[in-house]
């Protein structure tokens, strides 16, 4: 049985903190379900971490839909959450809708994240009341970086905390059952995280959300060479990646792989024919 979003509400009222990792792939997704990991958000971070683009906008529905589907058919347990990518929800209340539709029934995902605060609230409110239950995210709000000039830590000035902390309600009043708070302050964030009742799952807002959630590829280190504050190395396994592939290409070069242990015997009466036939075939 997976979990659902009433296990949600319980971590919280428990106080027991809601694990989150993203993950894009059959791999990524056993990892998670392996040690336990309660929910699994393929978001649209895989435009940065697996297409190899500078931001999450040009992610499409069907490129969530690829990986959300590989996602919710190698897991049994976690809740998979499938995040509609940039101006999917964002035209329209009906738009909306039927990409939230899509994403459910393609993926097979058991519910949809969107990128915004009260504004988005009726959109919320349109996809929930239709049966699809609504994760929403604000303070950095990726599909936005255009609008913020980069990404940067949200609320910290006395008029966007109170617009974040409006946002909040609205999402809640709307029937959001989590959110999402992403580069927010600490302070922020757990004023937040007591007014609701719905669980904040943070990313970049300090220890107090009832969640964390985190990008599979920066808590391995995938890349080596980008590191963000709000993230930790649990491992390194990007630079010993880069050193197994350089390691294989020195020994095919050099002729050390592959050797007798990697290669397949021949039956020797076969070879032997074999053997005839070639050399009859030469001299013939
Ligand atoms: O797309 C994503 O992976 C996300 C998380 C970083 C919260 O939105």
């Amino acid at each position: 049985m997976r979990i659902t979003i009433r296990d949600f509400q319980k971590m919280k009222k428990d106080g027991q903190p809601i694990v989150m990792l993203t993950a894009y792939d059959a791999m990524s997704a056993r990892i998670c379900e392996a040690v336990g990991v309660p929910a699994i958000l393929v978001g649209d971070t895989l435009g940065m971490v697996v297409q190899g683009y500078d931001s999450t906008i040009p992610v499409t529905l069907d490129h969530i839909i690829y990986h959300a589907e590989i996602v919710s058919r190698v897991t049994t347990k976690p809740l998979v959450i499938g995040d509609l990518p940039f101006m999917t929800y964002s035209i329209s209340p009906e738009q909306a809708l039927t990409n939230a539709a899509r994403l459910m029934q393609e993926a097979r995902v058991s519910c949809v994240k969107l990128e915004g605060g009260e504004f988005i609230a009726p959109t919320i409110e349109r996809i929930v009341k239709a049966g699809i239950p609504v994760m929403a995210h604000i303070g950095l709000t990726p599909q936005s970086v255009n609008r913020f000039g980069g990404f940067r830590v949200q609320g910290r000035e006395l008029e966007s905390a109170r617009q974040l902390i409006r946002d909040a309600l609205a999402i809640q009043a709307a029937g959001a059952f989590c959110v999402v708070l992403e580069l927010v302050p600490a302070e922020l964030a757990q004023l937040i995280t007591e007014m609701l009742d719905i669980p904040t799952i943070g990313i970049g807002a300090g220890p107090h959300c009832d969640g964390q959630v985190q990008v599979f590829h920066d808590i391995l280190a995938l890349f080596w060479d980008f590191f963000p504050r709000h993230t930790k190395r649990y491992a390194n396994i990007g630079e010993q990646m880069q050193a197994a592939v350089a390691q294989y290409l020195d020994e095919v070069q050099k002729k050390v792989f592959p050797t007798t242990a990697n290669s397949f015997k021949m039956n020797a009466e076969v070879l032997k024919i074999l053997q005839e036939e070639v050399n009859s075939r030469e001299s013939g």
